[in-house]
């Protein structure tokens, strides 16, 4: 029967590749965004179960993990995907607004959907893997991203504390930091040939990455072959932190 997945903006690109991927290795998989329709052709595609869900938001998360719960029984696999970038600008003029509506997401988020799910996970007693969706910018700077990469250097951080803290419930947690990928978050900027082109530069292995980069190791993290494995945030980016 596999296990009860939970994917956290699910709806989107990374978490609609993923959600898609885990269906196809036979786990039953609870589609969770925001957006309750694009959850909803996601889940419609690979017979999950959708579920609205605003990481943003205490009681919302509780509801949609007690929904996930009460459906399809106890989480093995967490894979939380829900993320903004939040526009681009550079520190000295980005708006405070801009700056918390990202940290809203990207940390408050990160923070909630661990607990709620760690939690339960504990509860059941069966273990679990929690997998983050972090960003090779947590590591490496951005002109114009600042905030954003302030907000996933947080969730790299909350990885490891979560890592420390449920190990001894036989949870583990990690996070995969991919450079650019081809998905609706990025498709507006990498569509201009004067932006893509400077990114693709910084890559050693000279392509963007597609969801099926990332869908593998994701699921391998979330996987018994990954059993010794907790705390790290894997980089799948071509190359691109070796500097050039
Ligand atoms: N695409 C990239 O280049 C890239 C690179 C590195 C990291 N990431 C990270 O990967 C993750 C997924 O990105 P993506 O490219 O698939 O983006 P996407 O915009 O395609 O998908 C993100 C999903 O998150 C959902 N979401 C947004 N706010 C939410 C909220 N408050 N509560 C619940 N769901 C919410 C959206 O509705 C959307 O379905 C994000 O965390 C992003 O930061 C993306």
């Amino acid at each position: 029967m596999g296990q009860v997945a939970v994917v956290t903006g699910g709806g989107g690109g990374i978490g609609g590749a993923i959600a898609t991927a885990l269906a196809a290795r036979g786990d039953r998989v609870v589609v969770a965004d925001l957006d309750f329709a694009a959850a909803a052709r996601v889940a419609d595609a690979i017979g999950g179960l959708a579920v609205e869900m605003d990481v943003r938001d205490h009681d919302s998360v509780r509801g949609a993990v007690g929904k996930a719960v009460g459906e399809l029984g106890p989480i093995g696999v967490l894979v939380h995907a829900a993320g903004v970038v939040g526009g681009a600008g550079p520190l000295l003029t980005l708006p405070l607004d801009a700056f918390d509506a990202v940290l809203a997401v990207n940390v408050r988020g990160t923070f909630l959907v661990t607990q709620a799910v760690g939690e339960v996970m504990a509860d059941a007693g069966r273990g679990g893997s929690i997998v983050h969706i972090s960003s090779a910018g947590s590591f490496q700077p951005t002109v114009g991203l600042g905030h954003y990469e302030a907000s996933k250097a947080a969730l790299n951080a909350l990885t490891r504390s979560a890592a420390l803290e449920l190990a001894p419930h036989g949870i583990r947690v990690n996070a995969v930091a991919p450079g650019p990928v081809e998905t609706p978050l990025t498709a507006g900027v990498l569509a201009d040939p004067a932006v893509r082109a400077p990114w693709v530069a910084r890559i050693p292995l000279r392509r963007i990455a597609t969801t099926d980069d990332l869908a593998p190791l994701v699921l391998l993290l979330a996987s018994d072959q990954a059993a010794h494995v907790t705390g790290t945030v894997l980089p799948v980016d071509g190359g691109q932190l070796l500097g050039s």
